[in-house]
């Protein structure tokens, strides 16, 4: 028997700390809260997803009467980059939440089946994403997707 023991490096820091480029995703997806659609949760949720060729596309959460059928924002934001560039990687993602008219305290974490739309796009490019979770007493930084969804399921577990 062996034992697999995985880390996850999450750089830690403040908005004031964060580079110039990330302090503008953050900045345009916490702007992008303001085009949720989330009526039912009132959980506004923005992400801005930064492209290799230096556009930044934004996207926000989209809710439905029929739950199921809403759209958290980090899968709307990178549908909408994959399908308006589908030639260019998203370099990196960043996401802010907002409640009671507060952006949330800490990091707003994307679910599982973000975890699994973010991987997929970050394979479809091979090239690492940074994810970015805005919290307004501290920001996660991860590497790449794949850090946020380890032994994940891919490409390559369909023709294993
Ligand atoms: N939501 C997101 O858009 N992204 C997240 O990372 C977490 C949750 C949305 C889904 C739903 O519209 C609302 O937030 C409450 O779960």
């Amino acid at each position: 028997m062996e034992s697999l023991n995985l880390t996850t490096k999450i750089l830690v820091y403040t908005f004031e700390e964060a580079p110039e480029n990330i302090k503008k995703l953050i900045i345009e997806a916490k702007s992008a809260t303001k085009t949720a659609y989330a009526p039912y949760s009132e959980f506004y949720v923005g992400a801005a997803a930064l492209l290799s060729n230096g556009e930044i596309v934004t996207g926000s959460n989209q809710e439905n009467a029929a739950y199921p059928s809403g759209l958290c924002a980090e899968r709307v934001t990178v549908f909408h980059a994959n399908a308006q560039y589908p030639d260019t990687a998203v370099e990196a993602i960043a996401v802010a939440a907002c409640h009671d008219g507060e952006f949330t305290a800490n990091p707003c974490s994307p679910c599982g089946g973000c975890r699994q739309v973010l991987l997929e796009t970050e394979n479809r490019y091979g090239s690492p994403m940074k994810v970015i979770l805005y919290g307004d007493n501290k920001i996660y930084e991860l590497e790449s997707a794949k850090a946020l969804l380890p032994v994940g399921f891919g490409k390559e577990s369909l023709f294993d």
